[in-house]
């Protein structure tokens, strides 16, 4: 940590990917609250190409479930090398009970014709993640193999691309934070450099 001690930087550096959560619901108008912290990300052109999706629905929890672990199950069959090296190692497979588990889920969608739409949609994603953290609502960026087949689930206009499901909830356990590169790793001035030295 940099030791400034501010709120953004606390949050930012405590937030993890969780993917065991209690079922135990809240008031959803925390996350309304956090949604209005997201939609005040910047945006190509001001366009704003974002739209939420609280669902609290269990019929379709179960539904997205079912068809994300359909499409997962098509990419565990293929996925080989490193990435299933890294999956294997985290003990993540096709099936995501998150989804059902976790009391709500937002999903999060993109214009596809916006200038920068995914760009800035992101850009929201990382404001919401910042704003449920500190309210102590844990989260995972799930994005599905097969979002478009998801997508149908919501009805959503032809014009919009789901981005991401972002299941939420309180924590169940805790599970330790994956390591980051530091600083130095990242970070170079006027010039490119990777860690050899090389531009
Ligand atoms: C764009 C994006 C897509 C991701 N997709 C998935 C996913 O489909 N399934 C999953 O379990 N985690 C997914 N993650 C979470 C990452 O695995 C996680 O952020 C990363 O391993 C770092 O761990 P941390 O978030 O706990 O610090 C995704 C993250 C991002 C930013």
């Amino acid at each position: 940590m940099t030791g400034s001690g501010s709120v953004i930087e606390k949050v930012a550096f405590k937030r993890r990917s969780v993917r065991k959560f209690r079922s135990t619901r809240f008031d959803v108008g925390i996350l309304m609250e956090c949604i209005d912290i997201a939609k005040e990300a910047p945006s190509g052109s001001n366009k704003q190409p974002w739209h939420f999706v609280i669902v609290t629905d269990e019929s379709l929890k179960k539904a997205l479930r079912e068809t994300c672990e359909k499409g997962e199950k098509r990419f565990y069959s293929h996925v080989r090398g490193e990435l299933a090296e890294w999956l294997k190692s985290r003990n993540l497979d096709w099936k995501k009970d998150f989804l059902t588990r976790a009391p709500y889920i937002i999903a999060v969608f993109g214009e596809k014709k916006a200038p920068y739409s995914r760009e800035s949609v992101w850009i929201a994603v990382g404001y919401l993640l910042l704003a449920l953290e500190e309210r102590g609502i844990a989260s995972l960026t799930y994005t599905p193999p097969n979002r478009d087949e998801v997508a149908g689930l919501f009805n959503a206009v032809d014009d919009f691309r789901l981005e991401v499901l972002i299941p939420v909830g309180y924590e169940e356990g805790y599970k330790i934070k994956e390591p980051r590169k530091k600083l130095d790793e990242i970070l170079s001035f006027n010039h490119f450099f990777t860690r050899e030295g090389k531009n």
